[in-house]
């Protein structure tokens, strides 16, 4: 195992006291990181005390450490997934050869875009969310909020240390953009588009933890194939993190329908505009939320057919999700089928060469991963005793990206007509009305145990604490 050094100015498992070059540009790295945070990062809580868990080592058991601390403090470090020996490039054409320690030449400037693109994400995310706090319908979930963000921030350090440690002067100009740029700058935005929007009530936070985050998820999941081994065994760990985002993501929406229906039950009605008047969220709106983030995180993924997604696959880039679990690591010329429009209302059958669909398929396994949520909150429903049933969108409803990109579509995924299109974009997407319904509910709770009247509290709190512990102390 590699060995661990918490008590260096940046904590790391990759021997940087070995390595002075990279050791001292990190370390002047480091303060424009914490200018950063306390500029970019979550306004206002720079004293108080927050519970967080701080990763300490790679081991699947006692990664983390937790302890009260102040988010400035917070020991961000660097932690890679302990090396697999005799590691071998598990698809693609160098297939069963050695994995690379070092980036090859050839494919040096795709993996500096790569790895750029993916950190500009996780400051990108904390910068959305800056004003969460000052809404927070409890101390518990203030600190899950301020758990994501130190671990965004600390994805961010993962990131920097690979553009440091592999891609000499370019990764350092890299690192540095990573701080200028800014979501929703409008001289220096985030690079992609929806991290540019700010996250500022706590229904679109769980939603973007369950939907957004889990599009990383699956981004480091295929990056986690890598053969550039170092890229690999980062992104790796990063997951063991991401876990937890998904979690926030996950029981957060349970939560809202949990108090949905104890509200529905208590006036014994699901009629929406009397859940509303009694403070709660209506199961409607939940789903229109739903809707929306979930079709804008389906064209994160890119499009079904991209040849830029098959040299990733050929070259060992980047594979699919769990790589291992699929039958052919090559794909030579094996073909993938989809439907897309025809361009007159219809649809058509597509086909493809399978490494050009790595889009699509990983796009599948997120798809697959949705569900499994959407299961959990319906039977929540069912077992209150009414007949609502939350759905996932078609993948073809709502897309700005892809073979479905403007096309007019329900949300079962017939194509329709652009006017029927717009109606239903009305009443299945939030209105400007949904958005400040949610927003009129989005008051500070932060009594210990106490919770917002539109969510439920949680079945239990954080590392076997009562739900009632203070979590943040707000000083
Ligand atoms: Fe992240
Ligand atoms: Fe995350």
């Amino acid at each position: 195992m590699s060995s661990i050094d918490l008590n260096a100015r940046i904590p790391n498992n990759v021997n940087l006291v070995d390595d002075r070059t990279l050791q001292r540009a990190l370390e002047h790295w480091q303060p424009a990181f914490l200018d950063w945070w306390k500029d970019m990062g979550p306004s206002d809580f720079l004293k108080s005390d927050v519970y967080l868990r701080t990763a300490t080592g790679v081991d699947a058991a006692g990664w983390a450490t937790y302890g009260s601390v102040k988010m400035p403090d917070y020991r961000w470090g660097i932690f890679l997934a302990d090396p697999e020996p005799h590691r071998t490039i598990g698809f693609g054409d160098h297939m069963g050869e050695p994995v690379w320690q070092q980036v090859p030449g050839e494919y040096r400037s795709t993996f500096r875009r790569l790895i750029v693109t993916q950190g500009d994400t996780e400051p990108a995310s904390v910068e959305q969310q800056r004003l969460l706090g000052h809404t927070c319908p409890s101390l518990y979930d203030l600190r899950n909020l301020f758990q994501v963000n130190v671990e965004e921030g600390r994805h961010l350090w993962a990131m920097v240390y690979l553009l440091h440690a592999y891609f000499g002067r370019d990764g350092r100009e890299e690192a540095e953009e990573l701080l200028m740029r800014h979501s929703g700058d409008t001289d220096k935005p985030r690079i992609l588009g929806t991290f540019n929007e700010p996250i500022d009530d706590w229904l679109s936070f769980y939603m973007f933890t369950y939907f957004t985050d889990r599009d990383g998820k699956y981004q480091l999941k295929s990056l986690a194939e890598s053969a550039f081994d170092p890229l690999a065994r980062t992104t790796r760990f990063m997951l063991t993190e991401e876990a937890h985002h998904m979690f926030v993501g996950e029981t957060g929406i349970g939560r809202v329908i949990k108090r949905s229906l104890e509200v529905m039950k208590e006036l014994g009605t699901d009629d929406p505009a009397a859940v509303r008047r009694a403070g709660a969220i209506d199961l409607q709106t939940v789903q229109k939320y739903m809707n929306f983030w979930f079709s804008s995180a389906l064209d994160l993924f890119g499009s079904e057919s991209s040849s830029n997604a098959g040299s990733y696959f050929a070259n060992g880039i980047k594979g699919r999700p769990d790589e291992a679990k699929f039958a052919d690591h090559r794909e030579i010329d094996t073909v993938y089928h989809f439907e897309g429009p025809d361009g007159a209302g219809g649809i058509k059958n597509n086909e493809v060469a399978m490494r050009n669909a790595m889009n699509a398929i990983t796009r599948n396994e997120y798809v697959k991963d949705c569900e499994v949520g959407l299961k959990r909150w319906n039977k929540l429903i069912e077992r209150a005793g009414f007949e609502v049933e939350l759905k996932l969108p078609s993948d073809r409803f709502h897309r700005s990206i892809g073979a479905w990109a403007n096309v007019p579509t329900d949300a079962a995924g017939t194509p329709i007509a652009k006017d029927a299109y717009d109606a239903l974009c009305r009443s299945a997407l939030p209105s400007a009305e949904d958005r400040s319904f949610v927003k009129s509910l989005q008051v500070r709770v932060v009594e210990p145990g106490k919770m917002a009247a539109w969510i439920a509290p949680p079945d239990r709190g954080i590392n076997n604490l009562p739900v009632e512990y203070e979590y943040v102390r707000l000083n």
